[in-house]
């Protein structure tokens, strides 16, 4: 069982914030003229869903049955592709790829970041559209290193404490999920972590494979990036 499949069924709990980002990734793609869209590592479809709602026609890849289990709970009629992002290929194209929360850094190494990069370049139409949101590990470090996060559900049948927590190479963030069920409770700790990565050497990377930076923002809700103070770097690129 993955570490996403563990959290599958909790995760929405955590981000209730993702609603208010959907209308920028909406309008976004649909000002840039985009029809069909992949997103990776979709999850629980908190983007992939409205953005169907929305008339776009967009389909997920999500190497999590546990995920894609959640998203189907909210809607049977998602389009997943069960297949591993660093080494996809579903035979077409699509005007827009998507990496959303962190995407990239969850694969945690470079050579693993090039072998997606040269999948995307190949199922993006000429002249599509890649849009990867990341973190900004400094503003983010400075302020949750350390930090304790408590979510609960509204009848307290889920409780998940997330400790955030650097070290050298990685951004951490243990999530500690107690549960009330029929069977009496249970626990369980999983640990998410992100590749501390060096934003100039990202984007040389994104380049060296063939990609042209087209927009940068600092969040998802489509603010300017300001370095010392936005939570994410929001980076729009273009195949030519
Ligand atoms: C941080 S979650 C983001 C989920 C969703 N994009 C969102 O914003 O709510 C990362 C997702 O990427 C998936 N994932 C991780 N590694 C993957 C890989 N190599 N191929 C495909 N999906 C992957 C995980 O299972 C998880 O659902």
């Amino acid at each position: 069982m993955s570490l996403y499949d563990q959290i599958g069924p909790i995760y929405d709990l955590i981000y209730p914030g993702t609603a208010e980002r959907v209308p920028f990734v909406r309008d976004l793609l649909q000002s840039l003229g985009v029809s069909t869209v992949l997103e990776l590592g979709a999850g629980t479809g908190l983007y992939l869903h409205p953005l169907v709602e929305a008339g776009l026609d967009a389909e997920g890849l999500e190497i999590s049955d546990g995920m894609i289990a959640a998203a189907h709970g909210k809607n049977p009629e998602l389009v997943f592709h069960a297949q591993d992002a660093r080494s996809f290929s579903l035979g077409k194209r699509y005007d827009a790829i998507l990496a959303l929360s962190s995407f990239f850094v969850v694969l945690e190494e470079e050579d693993a970041i090039g072998a997606c990069l040269r999948c995307c370049l190949e199922h993006l139409n000429p002249g599509g559209y890649l849009l990867a949101e990341l973190p900004n590990h400094d503003v983010e470090i400075a302020e949750m290193d350390g930090r304790q996060e408590v979510f609960r559900t509204e009848d307290d049948g889920v409780a998940v404490i997330i400790q955030s927590w650097a070290s050298e190479t990685q951004w951490n963030e243990d999530w500690h999920v107690f549960e009330s069920g029929p069977d009496g409770f249970s626990n369980r700790s999983v640990r998410c972590a992100e590749w501390r990565f060096d934003p100039a050497a990202m984007r040389a990377r994104f380049e060296a494979e063939g990609l042209v930076m087209h927009r940068h923002w600092g969040d998802l809700l489509g603010r300017p990036f300001e370095a010392g103070r936005s939570p994410r770097h929001v980076w729009l690129w273009r195949r030519p």
